[in-house]
């Protein structure tokens, strides 16, 4: 398609607005972010306005049944609009986009017509082409993995020749796809082979983020410390390695990163989180499991033994360091015995926080097919009492920060108009008067409130 240099150069005269909905994890809010920048940087607008566009992309996830099924009900509610502008001069252009595009496929078109293209995570940099073919030549569908053109081709921060500020935190993808395998997990299929995009694209995006204003910047990747690649005089580094390179772009003054592997915590990362000022004290490890014998069945291909280590070290080399993790109960063979086990890492670990799932079948997963799947019931259990033990230690972690005086960067307005939001260095949301400070500050305060989400906070 012919790039538009402005968007009224489009067709009839008349600017293209574009809708996107997000489901699933960060790397898929970022992709969308990149989509926004290929079809502004290609004449479009975006609406947050369902009913004004003339493409509704659906940014799908696939990782448990339930966020692949959202999809299809939200496709229902989107055929009638498309229909009521049949016969109008704006047609409707549906489009699905994400992990659900890439595991489907086709399928999505035949239980849903109404769907002009499917395009999967690694073919966003062709989507204003695919768009004009669907328009032409009826529904499309794009599920090659071409990664590396992905990043080549995707234009960074189109928004940013309209000075239009991204905001005060951004996430960078660095790695993409997984060649582990666990299980129970859809990832492998639908992200592909593991990929590292190269150090000098990621470190152009990073200044190209601070220029817009960003201060805080979290690398993503399904296994984003499994990153590698080449430093300026073509030595090998990993994720350690980059981080400290980042860390030295002025302007940056938080860095993270999710989501991490245990078998990919190695030395010089470890030593990042000792070295690097700006590398918050916060990681999410997930372990998934607190038994052997099921981390065995997940293929997770490391033990409870190695995760205990591996927080040890990170705990000598940074001993404010707060974790967070994954957990899926009733996975395939889950006795009563091994879940005592998850519960058992919980109390010793502590989590700060921790997000927890009931194991859903994937089909073409290795799980799917296993015989002994554990009763829905027993899962809904389980999972009840492993949030509330995570609770409850969420809740202490919040509560031990009264009275401590913590650096927060202030990233929002509060519900109420008096109020900005910031993120302690913990990833707590921290409530403030908003004559203390503008967003985008980085400010000393004192807690004095804790709930379950959030601290409330003064000038200290
Ligand atoms: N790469 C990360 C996880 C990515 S998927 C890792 O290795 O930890 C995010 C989380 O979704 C997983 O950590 C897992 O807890 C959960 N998850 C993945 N597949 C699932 C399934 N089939 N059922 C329930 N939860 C699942
Ligand atoms: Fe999924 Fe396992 Fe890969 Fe994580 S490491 S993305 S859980 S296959
Ligand atoms: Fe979902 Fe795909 Fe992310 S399956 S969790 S959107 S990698």
């Amino acid at each position: 398609m012919e790039k538009a240099d402005n968007p009224s150069d489009l067709s009839k005269g008349v600017t293209k607005k574009f809708f996107i909905k997000t489901w699933g994890c960060q790397m898929n809010v970022y992709d969308s972010t990149r989509m926004h920048d290929v079809l502004e940087s290609n004449g479009y607008m975006r609406t947050d306005q369902i009913e004004e566009a003339d493409l509704v992309l659906l940014n799908t996830c696939h990782i448990r049944e339930k966020a692949a099924e959202k999809v299809y009900s939200s496709l229902g509610r989107i055929r009638k609009l498309k229909r009521n502008r049949a016969d109008s001069n704006r047609p409707l252009t549906i489009g699905v986009t994400g992990c659900v595009a890439q595991a489907e496929g086709k399928e999505i078109i035949r239980r849903e017509s109404a769907v002009d293209l499917v395009v999967g995570p690694q073919n966003y940099h062709c989507l204003p082409d695919i768009v004009e073919r669907s328009r032409k030549h009826g529904p499309q569908i794009d599920t090659e993995y071409s990664v590396e053109e992905k990043f080549e081709r995707l234009p960074l921060l189109a928004s940013h020749n309209q000075f239009k500020r991204r905001s005060i935190t951004a996430f960078l993808t660095v790695q993409e796809g997984c060649d582990k395998f666990c299980t129970f997990c859809v990832v492998p299929y639908t992200r592909g082979p593991e990929f590292s995009r190269p150090r000098n694209q990621i470190l152009e995006e990073a200044s190209a983020l601070v220029d817009v204003g960003v201060k805080e910047i979290t690398l993503l990747g399904q296994n984003v410390n499994a990153w590698h690649g080449k430093d300026a005089n073509g030595g090998e580094i990993g994720l350690g390695g980059l981080l400290n390179e980042l860390a030295m772009i002025k302007g940056i003054r938080r860095l993270r990163y999710v989501t991490s592997h245990p078998l990919d915590m190695d030395k010089s990362l470890i030593n990042a989180h000792r070295d690097l000022e700006s590398l918050m004290p916060y990681l999410h490890l997930p372990i998934q499991s607190g038994s052997n014998r099921i981390l065995k069945a997940m293929n997770r291909k490391h033990t409870v033994q190695d995760y205990l280590s591996i927080v040890d070290q990170l705990r000598i080399a940074r001993p404010d360091l707060v974790l967070s993790s994954d957990f899926i109960v009733g996975f395939p063979g889950e006795t009563d015995r091994d879940f005592q086990d998850t519960l058992e890492i919980v109390q010793q670990i502590c989590y700060s926080q921790a997000f927890s799932f009931k194991y859903s079948r994937r089909p073409g997963t290795p799980g799917s097919d296993m015989e002994n799947q554990v009763d829905e019931g027993v899962k809904s259990e389980r999972l009840e009492r492993l949030q509330s033990l995570l609770k409850k230690q969420q809740l202490s972690f919040n509560t031990d920060c009264i009275g401590k005086v913590i650096d927060i960067l202030l990233e929002k307005s509060g519900r109420d108009a008096n109020q900005l939001i910031g993120k302690s260095p913990w990833l707590q949301s921290v409530i403030v008067d908003s004559k203390i400070g503008s967003i985008g500050d980085l400010i000393s305060v004192k807690v004095t409130g804790a709930t379950l989400n959030s601290l409330h906070a003064e000038l200290s």
